[in-house]
């Protein structure tokens, strides 16, 4: 009766849910509280076999009756959610390889076995339909075929895969989400219902929306997608009050950042970033063959040494400086000379590069994501223009205290907390010593109220 394991989801209509264990439940006590705010889902990882299932699925019929509010519902992971999952892990293999295309994972199922599964390795080769397909042969025949993106069904650097889709007799496709791509949006699964294939879009949406989030923002708006990170201590300062700053985090999460830079486009500092730490900015993953995305230093005037290590023509992958015309001709010359490109851009009011004329340059190039490396001056910049899409805050069990030190977000600050950036989405992790706290910056509005549903 119960489901026996996998993964349960918990959808409150309001408020908050909570998980309850077996004597917990006896007893009314919370053992794991799971708040979700309204609308979300709550996601509580089963042990398989453990039956802790059933130990839950009380609390779903407690909770309505003991708080009175909403629709509560709970469900198994059903076997399109894991054979979607499965698609959703290849997909990931391609992280950081294939842009400015998507992340695309394919698993054929026949009879219950897998007969096919691909990834899209990086752009310009087979799609992941193409791979799967290729794999599963004559068994694609009457098969099913999850993928996480709708399939492609125009010409790009490859043929259309709704087309090799229905060649190989597919009968049944799930997509987790239709793709953005407006050449597409919806195109592909009409091509394939139209030649009679049943289409289902929307298993594990969540999941494969965030996993292709940086394709999204890039193919919809033309501009990369905006990662804001940042190590702070947990009193919100990123250096001492005489500019040290190494390391306020710890070596796990320091690797989680090399980790990062390899599935990112480009990275970006500020000027004065690399006149205090006279950064690399390279990915370094110790056995692994790593991506070294582009590093790009906002440096107005040409304050930056030409010595920096950042313009050592030796390193691996390129570095560029975003200027303004105010940048000198000789230091331009200079830095050519070591092989950086020098971008000359737009000044803002305050006579910096601006970050809109940045990013929509950068999106020409095909830069799908960008790393904000900091220092506060800069991703100030790029906070107050609501130019972020994510944050990824690394908080180090360290006070380092001074009015003088410098903090993850400088400038003057919001006057109201209405204006502050709030996160949604948020989640919380520990990384080695640190923790480490990601979101979304909410778009269009102001912080509403925080009114509680559940009464504590
Ligand atoms: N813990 C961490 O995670 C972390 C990370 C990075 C840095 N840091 C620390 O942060 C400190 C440096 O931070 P900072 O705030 O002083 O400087 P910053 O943000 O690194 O650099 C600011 C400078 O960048 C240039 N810039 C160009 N275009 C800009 C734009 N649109 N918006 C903002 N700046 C722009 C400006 O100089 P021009 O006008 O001359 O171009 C500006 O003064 C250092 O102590 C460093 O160690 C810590």
């Amino acid at each position: 009766m119960y489901p026996k394991g996998g993964l349960l989801t918990f959808r409150a209509g309001c408020g908050s849910a909570r998980a309850y264990s077996r004597p917990a439940v006896k007893a009314r006590e919370p053992f794991r509280p799971t708040r979700c705010k309204s609308g979300a889902d709550g996601i509580v990882r089963m042990e398989e076999g453990r039956g802790r299932a059933a130990h839950l699925l009380p609390a779903a019929q407690i909770l309505p009756r003991r708080y009175g509010f909403g629709v509560f519902s709970m469900a198994a992971e059903t076997k399109h959610e894991r054979w979607m999952r499965l698609a959703l892990a290849l997909a990931a293999r391609g992280r950081g390889r294939t842009s400015p295309n998507p992340v695309v994972g394919a698993v054929i199922v026949r009879d219950g076995e897998v007969v096919g599964e691909g990834y899209h390795e990086r752009a310009g080769t087979p799609h992941a339909e193409i791979h799967a397909l290729h794999m599963a042969g004559e068994r694609a025949r009457g098969a099913v075929l999850y993928v996480n993106l709708e399939p492609c069904c125009h010409f790009g650097r490859t043929p259309p895969c709704t087309e090799a889709i229905l060649a190989a007799g597919i009968a049944e496709v799930h997509m987790a989400m239709l793709d953005p791509n407006p050449r597409v949006n919806g195109r592909g699964r009409a091509r394939l219902e139209e030649a009679g294939v049943r289409t289902i879009v929307g298993e594990l949406e969540e999941e494969a929306r965030e996993l292709n989030e940086a394709f999204t923002t890039y193919i919809t708006i033309g501009r990369p997608f905006v990662i804001a990170k940042f190590a702070a201590s947990l009193d919100g300062k990123i250096a001492t009050r005489t500019g040290h700053s190494r390391w306020i985090s710890g070596e796990e999460a320091r690797c989680r950042v090399h980790e990062l830079r390899d599935t990112v486009d480009a990275i970006l500092v500020g000027a004065d970033t690399v006149i205090a730490d006279d950064p690399l900015l390279t990915t370094r993953l110790p056995g692994r063959e790593c991506r070294h995305p582009l590093r790009i230093v906002a440096d107005s005037r040409g304050r930056v040494p030409t010595e920096a290590r950042i313009f050592e023509p030796a390193l691996p992958g390129r570095t560029l400086v975003a200027a303004t015309p105010a940048f000198p001709s000789e230091r331009r010359a200079a830095l050519e000379a070591r092989g950086v490109e020098v971008l000359v851009l737009p000044a803002d009011p305050q006579g910096r590069v601006d970050p809109v004329a940045l990013l929509e340059t950068l999106g020409r190039r095909e830069v799908t994501s960008l790393l904000l490396e900091g220092g506060g001056t800069l991703l100030e910049a790029f906070f107050r223009a609501g130019l972020v899409d994510k944050v990824l805050a690394f908080i180090a069990p360290l006070i380092i205290g001074g009015r003088e030190s410098p903090t993850a977000v400088a400038g003057e600050g919001f006057a109201r907390l209405e204006e502050a950036v709030r996160l949604e989405r948020v989640r919380v992790e520990r990384v080695g010593e640190d923790i480490l706290v990601s979101g979304y910056p909410r778009r269009g509005r102001k912080a509403p109220e925080e009114t509680p549903c559940l009464p504590d």
